[in-house]
């Protein structure tokens, strides 16, 4: 088999998503891909120490000219955005086409699009008063949360839930699980891809 698929990782935050990803490639749930590069948009990222830890470089990078040095230096192959705030460029994008995805915290097409992050997709999932939240994994296009939807879970709402209470439960009920399985599926299928091209 071809080498595994090469995974960067793009965060501005805690990293529980990555450590999910990172956990995931430890006890074999993903076996076609590793991760290979962390770049945060933010220095104070908790995150950036979970790469150090593992012996994944991790990099700081203050504007899309220095992310996108990293990512050609590293050989990324595959793009995961967890917790990433900025919003990439569409050439950016145009760049890794159908190679970016994104985890967003409700079930897409509710409660997302610009502005609508972190804790604040909570807030708004309990101010309407819905039942049901989750979240979606979904390829990056140039419109904020709106590209094609790879995989959703959804998590229940229980009375006195607070935006924090709920965010808890719908990372570690569906983002820990679902980011994994869609690194996993997406890394075997570019993987697959490239051993075709080379027969
Ligand atoms: C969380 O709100 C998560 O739902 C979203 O980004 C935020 C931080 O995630 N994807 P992480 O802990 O940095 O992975």
């Amino acid at each position: 088999m071809l080498e595994k698929t090469k995974v960067a990782v793009l965060v501005s935050g805690g990293g529980t998503n990555l450590q999910a990803i990172i956990d995931a490639e430890k006890s074999g749930i993903i076996k076609d891909g590793e991760v290979v590069l962390v770049v945060s948009s933010s220095r104070k990222a908790y995150a950036l120490q979970r790469a150090e830890k593992n012996g994944i470089k991790a990099v700081y990078a203050k504007n899309e000219e220095e992310i996108l040095a990293a990512l050609e230096e590293a050989g990324a192959e595959l793009i995961v955005l967890a917790g990433f705030l900025k919003i990439l460029s569409k050439d950016f994008i145009r760049k890794y086409e159908n190679r970016i995805i994104n985890i967003h915290p409700s079930l897409i097409p509710s409660f997302c699009g610009k502005g609508a992050y972190g804790l604040h997709v909570h807030e708004m999932a309990l101010d309407y008063g819905v039942k049901v939240t989750g979240a979606t994994v979904h390829y990056v296009n140039e419109i904020p949360d709106g590209g094609k939807i790879i995989a959703q879970k959804a998590v229940e709402i229980q009375d006195g839930d607070t935006p924090e209470i709920l965010q808890k439960r719908v990372m570690e009920q569906a983002e820990w699980i679902l980011l994994p399985r869609a690194v996993q599926q997406i890394s075997a299928e570019i993987r697959k891809g490239k051993e075709n091209d080379n027969n």
